[in-house]
């Protein structure tokens, strides 16, 4: 017997189905409430509302758990790689040996970007913000190929592959364009990451090795990146792409989506929020006040997080891998230092606990970054780098779902009701 829940409103009971996902989480079914009862249901921030029916990613946010295609995110952090999550995420299963080296030698195929896309990227100011520069080019990219916009199923997996790929290659564009210096042709040796930080900081005829434990960890942290359900910019291309949109204007919402200091800016906010206070000098418990100080305006950036209510797995692996790589390279931030402290006094003050807040993916992974020299406005574009993947799997789940239909939430209006035009030289 399939599951109801029962509804009573002004005197008139109505039944609704329960769905129930594969990990026994329960949803009432509310899509024919409005045509039994003339209700819509209200839940500002979609704080809890399941937007769609998903299979991508799980998150259960009481107990940390993270997992891609069902697969654990802390055994993937250890013995995957981004192209092999990439792969798990978009097409639904681990690769075999063939079908990553098949995926892998497309997006080799696909790393360049059409040469007259050059002359685009020198026509933005230097102190363009390379989040804006990445959104534009990927609408761009879209443009010099006519026969993908479409994106048919048969050449899906060439599309989203050319789609990682570029995404890369523009990002170190962005950079190099950035810095006035040569863009970087991406090379045929080189794997996804290392090509990525070649592309931003080799020179020409300079050999430019990166240390293999850095580059592991700015993999791991793409990978890390890959995909998180229903968030900000997630939810962002799955709307964009249920009005048909194709995949790279979808996507390039979803970099847009990704760039606010709530979501993938909070990386770049971090280390804003941890100079300022090694800066000033200012006290960590100065600090806190001030951030429990609703007035104040202040968060403590890289903290809290609307799904996960104990801990993020993601933070747990990257504070880890930030111990060992900067132990690795002999370096001694002093970021994080700081960082250690005030997540020790946040996790033992009364104003986080109660609230159930902790460090996120963000609180971490910026000090890593500094440490392979990418500089502050890049940090977010790497994000979006590694959540690409993810983008493209949730916008081609939302194109292949048999009862799809375009995204359209309603709203509780409370503006004015209604009231007469009054001509201009009549009002004030
Ligand atoms: N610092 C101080 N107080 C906080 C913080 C924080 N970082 N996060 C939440 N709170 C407080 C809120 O003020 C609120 O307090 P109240 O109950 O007294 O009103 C309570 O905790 C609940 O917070 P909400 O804002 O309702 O939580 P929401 O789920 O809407 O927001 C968010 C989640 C945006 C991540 C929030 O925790 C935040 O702003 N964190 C800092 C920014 C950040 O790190 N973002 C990255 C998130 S991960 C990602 O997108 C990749």
């Amino acid at each position: 017997m399939s599951a109801k829940a029962t509804l009573t409103y002004a005197g008139k009971t109505h039944e609704l189905p329960v769905i129930i996902g594969s990990e026994d989480e329960h949803a009432i079914d509310i899509m024919k409430l409005r045509a039994g009862s003339g209700l819509i249901t209200y839940d500002d921030g979609f704080g809890n509302t399941g937007s769609c029916a998903g299979g991508i990613t799980y998150i259960d946010g009481e107990n940390g758990i993270l997992r891609y295609r069902g697969y654990p995110i802390e055994q993937l952090a250890e013995h995957s790689d981004f192209v092999e999550a990439a792969y798990l995420l978009i097409f639904g299963e681990l690769p075999t040996q063939t079908e990553y080296q098949e995926f892998d030698d497309l997006l080799t195929d696909h790393m360049f970007i059409h040469e007259s896309m050059r002359s685009q990227f020198e026509s933005f100011p230097d102190d363009a913000p390379p989040m804006a520069i990445l959104s534009a080019m990927i609408n761009a990219a879209g443009c010099f190929e006519p026969a993908l916009r479409a994106v048919e199923e048969k050449r899906f997996k060439e599309s989203a592959a050319r789609l990682i790929s570029k995404t890369r290659t523009i990002a170190a564009a962005s950079y190099r364009i950035s810095q006035g210096l040569p863009m970087n042709y991406p090379r045929f040796d080189l794997p996804y990451t290392a090509n990525f930080l070649h592309m931003m900081f080799g020179m020409p005829n300079k050999d430019w090795t990166p240390d293999p434990d850095l580059v592991r960890a700015i993999d791991q942290i793409l990978l890390l990146h890959a995909d998180h359900e229903q968030n900000c910019s997630t939810s962002t291309v799955r709307m964009v792409g249920s009005g048909m949109a194709n995949l790279y204007a979808s996507c390039a919402a979803g970099v847009c989506a990704l760039w606010g200091p709530l979501h993938g800016g909070a990386n770049v906010a971090v280390i804003d929020m941890l100079t300022r206070i090694h800066e000033s000098g200012e006290s960590l418990d100065s600090f806190i006040a001030k951030v429990k100080d609703k007035s104040s305006g202040i968060r403590l950036m890289g903290f809290g997080h609307r799904v996960y209510k104990n801990f993020d797995p993601r933070a747990k692996i990257i504070k880890a891998s930030c111990d060992r790589v900067l132990d690795k390279l002999g370096i001694q931030d002093p970021l994080l230092e700081l960082a250690k402290k005030l997540e020790d006094v946040a996790l033992h003050d009364e104003y986080f606990i109660e609230r159930k807040l902790y460090p996120n993916c963000d609180f971490y992974s910026g000090i890593i970054m500094r440490a392979a020299n990418i500089p502050l406005n890049m940090f977010t574009v790497l994000f979006a780098i590694g959540r690409m993947p993810g983008w493209i799997a949730n916008w081609h789940e939302v194109r292949n779902n048999p009862n799809g239909r375009i995204y359209r939430p309603r709203q509780v209006y409370t503006g004015p009701t209604e009231r007469p035009y009054v001509p201009i030289e009549k009002r004030g």
